[in-house]
This record gives structure tokens, sequence and C-alpha cells, in this order.
């Protein structure tokens, strides 16, 4: 089990703010996402941005596709990125199609688990290729109370046995991160705890310094 990566979400509504963040915290994080709501606000131009000024970190375009997936994944694909995501409510037509062209980019597709999906759907997704998914407490639902507990734990358990590697994501904080000791954890993805923090580089040593107490023991 490799130790989990830190990815910083931009989800900035506009160019210039994401880039000011990004200056500040890009030595300190392996992935860069290319937000859902900064993909709105400011389309591919952002994803190819962002590729152009850092092209050794792993890139996503966070679209969240529900339909459209061979046009949506060339898009992103074009724009650099490395990978996309699908809403795990999208059609099973729509991950192969987008499956297929983040296959011939050499890119890779991540299923983000928003609201009402099952393992039998999971298994249907490993199926066709696909190896990366994306455990998510929504921004609402956090608004609302909802915290992590252990019938999350139980479900990534059983993800990670159908053999998705899981990201995990919503409202992250350091402190959260012992929860998720026996989780195989592709990366954790943080927005608002790195963005929005006084001290941004102290924040993301913050996430390294956990990640480093529970997953030290493994290879980077
Ligand atoms: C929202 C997202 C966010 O990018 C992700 O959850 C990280 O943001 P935060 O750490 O601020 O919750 O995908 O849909």
């Amino acid at each position: 089990m490799a130790k989990p990566q830190l990815q910083l979400a931009l989800d900035h509504t506009n160019l210039e703010s994401a880039l000011q963040t990004v200056k500040i915290l890009h030595p300190y994080i392996d992935i860069i996402e290319s937000g859902t709501i900064l993909c709105v606000s400011e389309g591919m131009k952002a994803v190819r941005e962002l590729r152009a000024l850092y092209p050794d970190h792993t890139l996503v375009a966070d679209l969240k596709v529900a339909d459209a997936g061979e046009t949506l994944a060339t898009e992103a694909f074009n724009a650099g990125a490395d990978w996309m995501t699908v809403i795990c409510a999208a059609p099973l037509a729509t991950m192969a199609k987008a499956h297929e062209v983040a296959q011939a980019r050499g890119g890779e597709i991540q299923i983000e688990l928003f609201g009402n999906w099952t393992l039998d759907d999971a298994r249907a997704w490993h199926q066709l290729g696909i190896k990366q998914a994306i455990y998510h407490r929504g921004r609402d639902a956090q608004a609302s109370g909802q915290s992590w507990g252990k019938a999350d734990l139980d479900l990534m358990k059983q993800l990670s046995d159908i053999g998705l590697e899981l990201s995990i994501t919503g409202g992250i904080v350091p402190e959260d991160l012992p929860l998720f000791r026996d989780i195989t954890v592709r990366a954790f993805i943080v927005g608002r705890a790195l963005a929005q923090a006084a001290d941004p580089a102290a924040a993301a040593n913050a996430f390294h310094s956990a990640i480093d107490a529970l997953w030290g023991d493994q290879h980077a």
C-alpha cells in the first residue's frame, strides 16, 4: 500500500485567484485539481493554464461528467488533464466512452461517489477497466452536519476489495486522517482547508505530518 498523496482542489470562481493559491501551494502537493467550480467558471482554459504552469504535477479535471462522456473527456484530456471525474449516476455507456478516451491518452477516469450507488455498480465500473473512485462527503452534506462514520469506512473497505483505488474528500482536515488509517487511500483531496488557510504552506505541512505519522512506513 503506497503512502496517500495530497491533492489540492481549486474551487475558486476565477482563474486568477486559483493561480495565486496554487503558486503558493504547488511545492507541497502531488496532484492539482481544477475543481468543478473552477471548471464551470473558467472552462478548460483553467486546465490548459494549470498544465502549462505545472507540467510535472498530476492534473485532474473535476467535471463530474454525467453524459457526453466521449466529448467531455476529449475536451479535458486535450486541455492537459491526466485524470477526469465522472459522476456515479452516469450511465455505464458514458463511463465506457470516457474511459476509452482516457485510455487512448494514457489518462484515467475517477468515479465520484455521491448520493445513490451500489457495490454492484462499483463492480461494473471496475469491469470496464476503471481503476479509481472518489469517496465524497458533499459540501452540503457536511454543512448539514453529516460526519464520517463506520458505514463510510465499511464501504471504503468493500470498494478497495473490489479493486478500486480510493481518494477521499469532503471538508477533510488533518485531524480526520486517523479515521482512515486502515483504508488504502490514493489521495486526500483538500480544497478549503488548504486554499483558505491563514498559512497555506503550514496547513499542507500539517497534512503531510499526519500522513507520515499514519502511513510513514509505506512508500510514496
Ligand atoms: C466539491 C469538490 C471539492 O473539490 C472537494 O470536496 C474538496 O473540497 P473541500 O476540501 O473544500 O471540501 O469536489 O464537489
